[in-house]
């Protein structure tokens, strides 16, 4: 039975034996003995092997390991002489699995660039600052859920493949089996795409178990090629019955404060990593974030905020036109130097289910801008009332019959309801301090880039 070198390191069990599995990290010979360091991926740390030409196949094989090779050690675990840790390993039983050729392995004990190791997306999570982000996503989907299920909120699955445009931004990748035989020939009766949010499913869902939300791979086939967008990624979506737009606010503080009070307490090893070589002074942001409240603006209000600086943007601010991460950005780190809740844009810029405010401009829109990053979460009240969203619905070009479902639900017990989307990706990069977006998920798919 294999330990895990977390527990190992955290229990310390000195004087049992012990037995490991992991990835040869680094190896210095000293006469008859050599020291070897080894990672199992289940923590940044390695453990300290000591294997010495007691071992049968020392000379033969041990000698000869190179990072990268699979070794599988049995031994006894003693306390360290060593500074900087506290256990070693004794071997008394050392089998290599499986070798790496020195000549060939790509990943020396050199420090390489995150555009280098993007090229290597089958091995980048062996180095320490891509295994610890694999770690960190991995335990804030875990809180993801953790937070929801706490509360009462219900997991709903909805569907990849979708006949319905959710954004309505015409950002839908297609589906086709590509061997339709005419243009007007569909697979499933319709044109269908990969979808580009499950909001719509999940306010179906929301209208009969009240509190739900979904969590999955999105789609966007829009030509951005910038370090916070993705062709794919995650997105977390609540969706409410019977909440407004200032209910959608307190939870999304909520949800950010708790993840990330999540990950600075379950990922501390991880998280020092990043703060040290990634972000400098990270740990400190992301603790700011956690206490502080978040600071609320109209955009009415921001676009006047942005007339007044003193710095010169790339894109024109005027009423009507929308935000440009250039903008959210200095509202987020020159302005308010926090969080910042954005709301009440303009309907024209805006997707058709947002609920239209009184004064008929606006819609109950809020954005969530953090610095670094801009925009880390869009959501809004929902339109509830079917005249109201037939006609911006008519307005934006869509065809009614097409959402009969979705109308269905204004017209059967309809309820004010709110939900938001948080980008599972931009929230990582906020977390570990990647500047890009691409070190935030396994695989990045970017326009021309999907690797494998
Ligand atoms: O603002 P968006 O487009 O909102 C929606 O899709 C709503 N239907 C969500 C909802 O209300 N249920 O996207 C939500 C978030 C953005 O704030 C951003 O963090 C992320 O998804 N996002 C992207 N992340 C990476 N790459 C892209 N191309 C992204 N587009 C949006
Ligand atoms: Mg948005």
């Amino acid at each position: 039975m294999k330990t895990r070198i977390k527990n190992i390191l955290q229990e310390k069990p000195v004087g049992q034996p012990v037995s490991v599995a992991g990835w040869v990290r680094t190896k210095r010979d000293t006469g008859s003995f050599s020291f070897i360091e080894v990672n199992d991926g289940s923590c940044l740390a390695n453990l300290q092997i000591i294997a010495d030409e007691k071992l049968a196949n020392y000379g033969a094989e041990i000698k000869q390991l190179s990072t990268g090779s699979s070794v599988m050690v049995e031994g006894d675990l003693k306390e360290s002489p060593a500074k900087g840790q506290d256990v070693e390993l004794h071997a008394t039983r050392f089998r290599v699995i499986g070798k790496a050729d020195p000549e060939t392995y790509p990943l020396q004990k050199k420090r390489h660039s995150f555009e280098f190791l993007r090229e290597l997306s089958h091995l980048r999570p062996r180095t320490n600052a891509l295994g610890a982000v694999g770690r960190v996503r991995s335990r804030l989907s875990y809180a993801v859920h953790q937070f929801f299920h706490d509360r009462g909120f219900a997991q709903v699955h909805t569907p990849i493949i979708t006949t319905s445009d959710c954004e309505g931004a015409g950002e839908m990748f297609q589906v086709s089996t590509g061997q339709e035989k005419t243009k007007t020939e569909h697979f499933f009766g319709r044109p269908a795409g990969l979808t580009v949010s499950g909001q719509l499913q999940a306010e179906v869902y929301a209208m009969a178990l009240g509190d739900v939300y979904t969590f999955g791979p999105t789609f966007r086939a829009e030509n951005s090629n910038t370090s916070r967008h993705l062709s794919e990624f995650w997105m977390l979506e609540p969706e409410m019955a019977f909440c407004d737009l200032q209910g959608n606010m307190e939870i999304a503080e909520e949800m950010l404060k708790y993840l990330l009070t999540d990950a600075m307490a379950n990922c501390a090893e991880d998280m020092q990593l990043f703060d040290s070589f990634i972000e400098k002074g990270l740990l400190k942001k992301l603790q700011g974030v956690v206490e502080k409240e978040f600071a609320h603006i109209t955009y009415t209000e921001a676009v006047e905020r942005l007339k007044k600086a003193d710095k010169k943007f790339e894109y024109p601010v005027e009423w009507g036109r929308d935000l440009q991460s250039e903008h959210e950005r200095y509202l987020s780190e020159d302005v308010f130097r926090c969080p910042l809740i954005v709301t009440d844009y303009p309907a024209s810029i805006k997707p058709f289910y947002m609920r239209v405010n009184d004064d008929n401009k606006t819609v109950a829109a809020m954005d969530v801008l953090v610095p670094g990053i801009g925009e880390i979460i869009g959501g809004s009240q929902r339109e509830e009332r079917l005249e109201v969203i037939e006609a911006r619905m008519t307005e934006a070009g869509i065809n009614l019959v097409d959402y009969n479902w979705y109308l269905d639900l204004r017209r059967y017990g309809s309820v004010p309801h709110a939900g938001f989307g948080l980008g599972f990706e931009r929230l990582v990069q906020f977390v570990t301090g990647m500047a890009n977006i691409r070190e935030a998920i396994a695989f990045p798919r970017a326009p021309g880039s999907a690797p494998c």
